[in-house]
């Protein structure tokens, strides 16, 4: 029962298929690395290490020592080896780096204290680790560290200053005790790391307004996928309109993802990502605008007015002589984007309701047409924006109505056309031309990418950098005007 009502309640049409992938290659998942690499390199030489503290026995009793204030005052290291861990995530080793680092010692040996200076080098030092790659109950990535083992070949420690020529000698009995301190505070330090990562992802948005009457909804539809040489993540990936937030009436399909090869990113939209996005228009009132004589060029022969409407229905101006006139155009139905290899073909249905403008500003119904349009054409990314071109294949013209009787549409079908050829699509290709901005992620753009429109997706290839200073969140695929 309880189920019975939550699925009447639940949002209808709802559908598991994932309409946007994303995959990351290991070329893609090393870049990522490396550069987390150099940052980490970076702040390890600004962040002070946490003390380590002991005793040890100098044959004439023990001493109480502890270092602190120690700072890395030199790291190297190689990339580290990464590689995916099929069906769980990514397995990092780091081997082979030294670290020179240095801070102040304390020791107190019954009541006598002393302190100094000391520098130590650390050789061999090595993590490996595996990472798990999830998601929670939002739909967000998460990530959390499986296993992970550490180890430092050797320790080379000097003290300075105070009574350190007294302990100096017994530095080999003690520096495996601080070795050992120290290698046991690399996977506690890894797992910090990781625990602000996973709380950068845990705090991220599932839902992004990409305009403010429209959102973006992209939580994780399942775990993503480890492969191989890959990581897929399918999202959600549809749009609503924010005051009314239906699901689309239509069902998403199930796509390929293109992979990303040798480069180090892919990201794919399905058809139905795009058709939601126009139906969210809809929904959102956006697909709808009044035309009036001063939007009319200069240049054309037709006003919008009745007189001028003579010449097309000729008993026009015999009922409303001498008037302006309006036309409110609005989508019926959402415009449907169907994709097929390198062609995007668009279907627009409009209704157009043309009035009177009486004298005293009341409006007078004249008739309502129906105008269907059919558009195909090429898209391409250049600046990491969508841009592209159309062209007007067909289109026809009906009457659904009218309030002053019956008239034919041959001319008004000529004048339409003529209108939609040299205004509207000039119009569209100004805004494909001028480029929509593809979605970015914080700090992360697009090099060299390459579109391509398949059959039902359209899929981006790219290589990616991480900039320095981030950038500002641009607004995704697809603008209104498609
Ligand atoms: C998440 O969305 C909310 C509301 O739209 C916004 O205030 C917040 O800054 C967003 N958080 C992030 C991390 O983008
Ligand atoms: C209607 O348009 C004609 C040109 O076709 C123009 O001469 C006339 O002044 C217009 N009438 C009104 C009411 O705007
Ligand atoms: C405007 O004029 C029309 C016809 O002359 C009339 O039917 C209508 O009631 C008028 N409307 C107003 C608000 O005066
Ligand atoms: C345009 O032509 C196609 C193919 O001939 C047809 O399926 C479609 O209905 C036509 N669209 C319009 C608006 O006439």
């Amino acid at each position: 029962m309880l189920l019975l009502v939550m699925l009447l309640l639940g949002p209808h049409g709802a559908d598991p298929h994932p309409a946007i992938k994303a995959a990351l290659s290991s070329k893609g998942l090393q870049y990522g690395v490396n550069t987390a690499t150099s940052w980490l390199q970076e702040k390890a030489k600004v962040t002070e290490l946490p003390e380590i503290s002991g005793n040890v026995d100098i044959g004439i009793g023990s001493v109480d020592y502890d270092l602190n204030g120690i700072t890395v005052a030199r790291l190297d290291m190689a990339q580290p080896d990464v590689a995916f861990q099929q069906g769980s995530g990514v397995r990092v080793d780091v081997t082979g780096v030294s670290v020179a680092v240095t801070g102040q010692w304390h020791t107190s040996f019954s009541i006598i204290r002393d302190s100094g200076s000391f520098d130590a080098a650390l050789f061999d030092v090595g993590v490996s680790s595996v990472l798990l790659l999830g998601s929670d109950s939002q739909g967000r990535p998460s990530i959390q560290i499986d296993t992970c083992d550490s180890q430092i070949g050797d320790i080379q420690i000097s003290f300075h200053g105070g009574a350190s020529f007294i302990f100096q000698p017994f530095v080999d009995h003690f520096k495996g005790q601080i070795k050992g301190k120290i290698v046991d505070q690399i996977c506690p330090s890894l797992n910090e790391g990781i625990g602000s990562l996973e709380a950068f992802l845990a705090a991220m948005n599932v839902s992004y307004h990409v305009d403010p009457s429209l959102f973006l909804d992209v939580p994780l539809t399942n775990a993503p996928l480890v492969q191989d040489s890959e990581v897929e993540f399918d999202l959600k990936g549809v749009f609503y309109s924010e005051a009314d937030p239906l699901e689309p009436p239509f069902p998403s399909q199930e796509f390929p993802m293109a992979r990303p090869a040798d480069r180090m990113l892919a990201m794919a939209a399905s058809e139905f990502c795009l058709n939601s996005y126009a139906y969210a228009c809809l929904r959102a009132g956006l697909l709808q605008t009044l035309i009036t004589d001063s939007m009319i060029p200069d240049m054309s022969p037709i006003r919008l007015n009745t007189s001028s409407f003579g010449a097309l229905i000729p008993q026009l101006p015999k009922i409303f002589p001498n008037m302006l006139m309006e036309l409110q155009v609005y989508a019926g139905e959402a415009p449907t984007v169907s994709l097929q290899p390198s062609v995007f073909a668009l279907s627009l249905t409009a209704g157009i309701k043309a009035s009177a403008v009486l004298p005293n500003s009341t409006l007078a119904p004249l008739f309502t047409l129906k105008l269907a349009t059919g558009f195909s054409g090429k898209l391409s990314l250049s600046d990491a924006k969508l841009t592209g071109v159309l062209q007007l294949d067909n289109s026809s013209l009906a009457v659904d109505s009218s309030e002053i009787g019956p008239f034919q549409t041959q001319s008004l079908e000529s004048v339409l056309n003529s209108a939609l050829k040299i205004y509207v699509v000039p119009k569209m290709n100004g805004i494909l031309n001028d480029g929509i901005p593809l979605p970015g992620l914080r700090g992360v753009s697009l090099q060299n990418p390459v579109l391509q429109i398949q059959q039902g997706f359209l899929a981006v290839v790219s290589d990616i950098i991480v900039g320095t200073e981030l950038h500002p969140h641009t607004s995704p695929v697809g603008g209104r005007e498609l």
